[in-house]
């Protein structure tokens, strides 16, 4: 391996290269990184209509003793769903009454995590036209424990009208599968709307789960691609994201079905906390606009305008001056500044459909006349033949086997270079099928080589993220996923770790670096300086995928770089293997496979490395 580290011919590698793709699949924002606990808070997963589904709410007590419906008395005007709960005894009635009340309980997303000493707040919207006597309360997954309990009494004429009610509750003890029960032990009628329950402690404060965010901020993520892929297509266009619907108060966001994913989200992680996001992650956003396309059904170019000036809207609330209709909305929700937004995808795995480049064209036109700076993506390929219409990046997705995707690290190497055309956007790849599981190592060190394949090719490469980005442990709709988390615990699989590799990649410098060896080798490489933000040390890092099933010696030479300025101490070796192909982590071994660092001594210009069979090394060396 010669690496020429002369400058002479060295490039800057894309300050965004790198980043992450969040979709909502796999409960992935609902019950995952959005840290609401109660699921359906408003009653509505079951659609406007009533008798309403109150799927996961479930009843404590029988027929004799509670009547629970829904009916439309919402004080909300976008989601008018409220459930309506007949307590019909009173404690005292024992062969009737349940010992501790009639009422209702919610599961959260296959539990909710309750963790002692730490304070939940608890929100609610209640309507009687009797007295009061509430029990709001955190319980054990058995409902026999009593984790946190707060009372709301109150007259007749207190709560006659809907009334916010907010409590802070302490945990007095730890049950990872928690629910939230609200009970009376008094005949009467009793309405509720809108409950919701938060740890006090997210991220930054935001409303974000800290595990789950601190395992995405540890990537260095230069972008967030959101809010999904066919999650903004919808199989219809009536289920599709609509970001309208998911910004303003929580208690006003009518929620939605995700029809292709088909599971309720209540939108509490709407287009606004998306952008948070982004913001808290020192990320780009790139939202994923739906133009006017399902996987079912389409908007005909000829009547798309009212979907482009929704899109123009979404800019506007993301960009605009406080003072502008959307801006002032933005402005409202805490967020005075705008947002930095500058990128849009149009559409997602949509072309060639019918509609799609008539509707692109007219998004495409307007976007660029009022936002001239925003980079526009398109969904068709340009990477084997150039796009028949204007476009700043082309989205490339590629789900395939591990040897495909190993050989896929020259994929670029052909793509035609000009300065003026369209650069790729990976915006989805991941070894997929029998070679992944649920998360393999082989399919880790395949994605290791064409991340290596990209790099090298990142003057028509410009970006790149990972696909699907997390994965309830209760819903795996897609396997495999980077993050698998439940409600209390997460790890990374091998794809997660092999991100880790290149996250000093955005904004390096890349060094010519070539191979000579037999082509029974499979060996792919790539060579970067790079500086760390929290030492300010220089580093050249050589990685190195050995895809093959033998051992490697490798010879490395480093020209143009004079041996004095390799320090003698510092320098690192991070290695990625497992003694067997599928091995995956778990949550009771989230480290089976993962980067193992260790001092690098033989650091020089003229140096040997032995490569372990199926490995991938970075070494860093100190400069
Ligand atoms: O990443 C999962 C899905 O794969 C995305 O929603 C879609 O874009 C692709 O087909």
């Amino acid at each position: 391996l010669i690496i020429d580290a002369s400058g002479n011919s060295s490039r800057s590698i894309p300050d965004t290269l790198f980043g992450i793709f969040f979709e909502e699949i796999n409960h992935a924002g609902a019950g995952g990184l959005w840290s609401e606990l109660v699921s359906n808070r408003g009653f509505e997963a079951g659609g406007p209509n009533t008798p309403s589904n109150i799927d996961p709410w479930s009843i404590i007590g029988n027929e004799s003793s509670i009547i629970v419906s829904t009916d439309r008395s919402s004080c909300f005007i976008r989601n008018e769903v409220a459930l309506r709960m007949e307590a019909l005894c009173d404690a005292e009635d024992s062969n009737i009454c349940p010992a501790g009340g009639v009422g209702i309980y919610n599961p959260g997303y296959w539990g909710m995590n309750i963790e002692q000493g730490k304070t939940y707040k608890v929100v609610l919207h209640v309507r009687t036209l009797e007295s009061l006597n509430l029990s709001v309360s955190l319980r054990s997954s058995d409902g026999l424990q009593d984790l946190a309990t707060a009372n709301v009494i109150g007259d007749a004429s207190d709560f006659s009208n809907w009334t916010k009610v907010e409590l802070m509750l302490e945990a007095k003890g730890t049950d990872h599968k928690s629910r939230l029960q609200l009970t009376t032990m008094r005949k009467a009628v009793i309405w509720f709307d809108q409950v919701s329950a938060m740890p006090s402690d997210t991220y930054n404060g935001h409303g974000f789960r800290k595990e789950l965010v601190s395992m995405l901020a540890d990537l260095k993520p230069r972008f967030i691609r959101f809010p999904g892929g066919c999650f903004v297509e919808g199989e219809w266009l009536r289920n599709a994201f609509r970001w309208r619907e998911t910004i303003g108060p929580w208690e006003e966001r009518p929620g939605h079905f995700g029809d292709v994913w088909k599971y309720w989200t209540d939108d509490g992680l709407g287009y606004f906390e998306f952008l948070q996001l982004a913001e808290d992650l020192g990320a780009l956003p790139i939202w994923v606009i739906n133009n006017g396309v399902s996987h079912n059904d389409q908007v005909h170019p000829s009547t798309v305008l009212p979907f482009v000036q929704d899109i123009l809207d979404s800019i506007e609330f993301a960009r605009g001056g406080a003072d502008s209709k959307w801006g002032s909305v933005r402005a409202e929700m805490g967020h005075p500044e705008p947002f930095q937004l500058t990128h849009i995808a149009i559409g997602n795995e949509d072309c060639g459909k019918k509609h799609y480049l008539g509707n692109y064209l007219k998004f495409y036109y307007a976007i660029r006349d009022a936002y001239p700076d925003i980079k526009i993506i398109s969904n068709c390929d340009g990477s084997s033949r150039q796009l028949d219409h204007p476009a700043d990046l082309y989205d490339f997705h590629i789900y395939t086997s591990a040897n495909n995707m190993f050989s896929m690290a020259h994929q670029f190497d052909r793509t035609k270079r000009s300065n003026s055309g369209p650069k790729a956007f990976v915006s989805e790849y991941a070894v997929t099928g029998r070679d992944a599981g649920r998360g393999s190592f082989l399919a880790s060190l395949a994605e290791a080589g064409f991340l290596v394949g990209l790099e090298r090719n990142s003057d028509v490469v410009e970006m790149a993220s990972y696909a699907p980005l997390f994965v309830n442990d209760n819903d795996h709709r897609w396997d495999p996923d980077a993050i698998v988390f439940n409600s209390w615990q997460q790890y990374g699989t091998p794809s997660y770790w092999v991100q880790q590799f290149f996250k000093e990649s955005s904004g390096a410098t890349l060094l010519p670096a070539t191979v000579h060896a037999n082509s029974s080798i499979s060996v792919v490489v790539s060579a970067i300086t790079w500086q760390s933000s929290e030492s300010d040390n220089y580093y050249l890092r050589t990685k190195i995928v050995n895809f093959g099933s033998n051992i490697v010696n490798l010879t490395i030479s480093i020209t143009g770089l004079d041996s004095n300025y390799i320090k003698s101490v510092g320098s690192i070796k991070t290695v990625l293997t497992s003694s067997n192909l599928m091995d995956a982590n778990s949550f009771q071994e989230p480290n089976k496979v993962a980067p193992v660092q260790s001092m690098f001594e033989n650091a020089g210009t003229d140096m040997v490395v032995e490569l372990s069979p199926r490995s991938f090394t970075a070494l860093d060396i100190l400069l």
